[in-house]
């Protein structure tokens, strides 16, 4: 038994973490839009079975896992799987476990340095200057250094600056770093997000002339029940995809967290409540904020091609020429991006912890040390990210590390929790210490639909998605390929460099105890 890994401080603090992880750009960005294009309020039907039934169990047995394996001293797949089973290849199985979060990372992470950018040219007044949507993406594309002759460094100090705040919150530590941050972060965060879901909800009807394009309206536009389309499979997988993104589950990072966790304590009670907490943010605040607001001003049509056109224009375009439209609108734009940096950085650092302590515990270094080694492959690691940025690399990253692999490694898991650790089990260590009952529905729920749902979930994206992703189908431009392939190999080799790492960490432990 490891007697030194940390600890949380409180439960409160713990829970709060879990909820940082999970509320993030996904809860005002993605949910909108999916929400909107697959069905308004009929979307909450697949949406909710999928909470139900696949959300909440995951993350049931990932904290039961993560807390389990702490207990031996591992916070992270590898480690976590090998005190599970007897089996020496479980450990390389959770490589998995490992390589998500980074890839999801050094993406979301340059993601998120554009939100705290566009927060400074919000208040600076440089980003409203630019009146119609047109002129926002060329200002866009213009910031990313895509466009012809536009230079890269201020993207580029804004990324170490977001680069350097992360590694300085993981370097304090999950009690002094993580636990402190996201103390402040997520009432700070759903306070700013109550603020803009009120200014948007007491819009009114702002032109007259067209009073259809009122907020009554455009609260009956995204929530009135379209079940026509509940018969396409499609929305019930768009469904379940957003979930696990949301709740930040099948990734490795609940994990890590539920790690540092004391083994008397609730994880029933502390996973239902972080996940309540992330529902909250994407159904009551994410539903009230966006889509109504682009309703008002763009009508029906408009916010539906808003909708259509993908996260970053919501976010980086349609947006900031929403809030123009408002009295004061520079102080709404500026607290926006506020709003979706703190939601950024408080998942971004959920993804750094679980590589930290993957160094941390299975080669015993020092966290400085640690937060050292990775800050710097990371920092290579992101510069592809920057500078092929036109080229599709980050969509690669995406579709690997953020859809393939959470379905892949959330299947990992469920197999390891009810054939390896086996169920009764984990049922019994999910309720050590726990504040109360699961009810016993739970059981059957765990045990048979939640790993059937995932089966189905592989054998769909297999079938609609993989195929044509692994041909890149869609990919016109042959230049862009060669890079979607760079990303692949970089992917492939990062893989390589953890089953050596996990080897060498293995061999060095047995030689340890001889
Ligand atoms: N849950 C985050 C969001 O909704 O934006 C994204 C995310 C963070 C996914 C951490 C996965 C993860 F491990």
């Amino acid at each position: 038994m490891n007697q030194e890994r940390e600890r949380w401080k409180t439960k409160l603090g713990v829970i709060l973490a879990v909820a940082g992880s999970a509320v993030g750009l996904g809860n005002f960005l993605r949910f909108p839009a999916k929400a909107t294009l697959n069905g308004g309020g009929a979307f909450m039907i697949p949406y909710f079975v999928a909470f139900l039934l696949l959300g909440i169990p995951l993350m049931w047995m990932e904290w039961t896992l993560g807390r389990y394996g702490g207990k031996f001293g591992h916070g992270t797949a590898p480690g976590i799987f090998d005190s599970v089973g007897k089996n020496k290849f479980l450990k390389y199985i959770g490589a998995i476990g490992v390589i998500g979060p980074f890839i999801i990372l050094i993406y979301y992470i340059f993601i998120e340095s554009w939100t705290l950018a566009y927060s400074y040219f919000s208040f600076s007044g440089v980003l409203l200057k630019n009146a119609d949507a047109e002129s926002m993406k060329n200002f866009l594309v213009s910031f990313q250094g895509v466009a012809e002759g536009a230079p890269i460094w201020p993207a580029y100090v804004f990324f170490i600056i977001t680069f350097v705040v992360n590694f300085y919150f993981i370097y304090k530590g999950v009690q002094g770093g993580i636990e402190k941050l996201s103390r402040w972060a997520m009432p700070t965060l759903i306070l700013i997000a109550i603020i803009l879901a009120i200014r948007v909800l007491t819009l009114g009807t702002p032109d007259p002339s067209v009073p259809q394009q009122s907020i009554s309206n455009a609260l009956g536009f995204v929530w009135n029940p379209d079940y026509s389309k509940l018969l396409d499979a499609k929305v019930w997988i768009e469904a379940a995809g957003q979930i696990f993104f949301t709740l930040s589950v099948g990734i490795g990072v609940i994990l890590t967290y539920a790690s540092y966790v004391d083994s008397k304590e609730d994880i029933a009670l502390s996973g239902l409540a972080s996940s309540s907490i992330n529902e909250f943010c994407e159904v009551i605040l994410g539903g009230s904020i966006i889509i109504p607001a682009a309703f008002v001003f763009f009508g029906q049509a408009g916010a539906v091609d808003i909708a259509k056109g993908g996260v970053f224009n919501i976010g980086f375009v349609s947006m900031p020429l929403i809030f123009d439209k408002l009295p004061l609108g520079f102080i709404f734009s500026g607290l926006w991006f506020i709003l979706l940096f703190i939601a950024g950085i408080t998942s971004s650092i959920s993804l750094i912890q679980p590589l930290i302590s993957f160094i941390e515990d299975e080669f015993k270094l020092k966290r400085s040390t640690s937060t050292i080694i990775l800050s710097i492959v990371a920092f290579i690691a992101c510069q592809p990210v920057i500078f092929f940025i036109g080229h599709g690399f980050i969509d690669e990253l995406d579709f690997w590390g953020g859809t393939f692999f959470l379905v892949v490694f959330a299947s990992v898991e469920v197999f390891i929790f009810l054939f390896i650790m086996k169920f009764n089990k984990g049922w019994d260590e999910l309720h050590q210490g726990a504040l109360f009952k699961i009810p016993r529905i739970y059981k059957f729920i765990m045990k048979y639909i939640t790993p059937l749902f995932l089966l189905i979930l592989l054998g769909f994206y297999t079938y609609q998605e993989f195929i044509s992703r692994i041909l890149l189908e869609d990919v016109k431009n042959p230049i862009d390929k060669i890079y979607m392939w760079g990303a692949r190999l970089m992917i492939f080799i990062l893989l390589i460099i953890l089953f050596i790492l996990i080897h060498i960490a293995w061999k060095k432990r047995k030689e340890n105890r001889l």
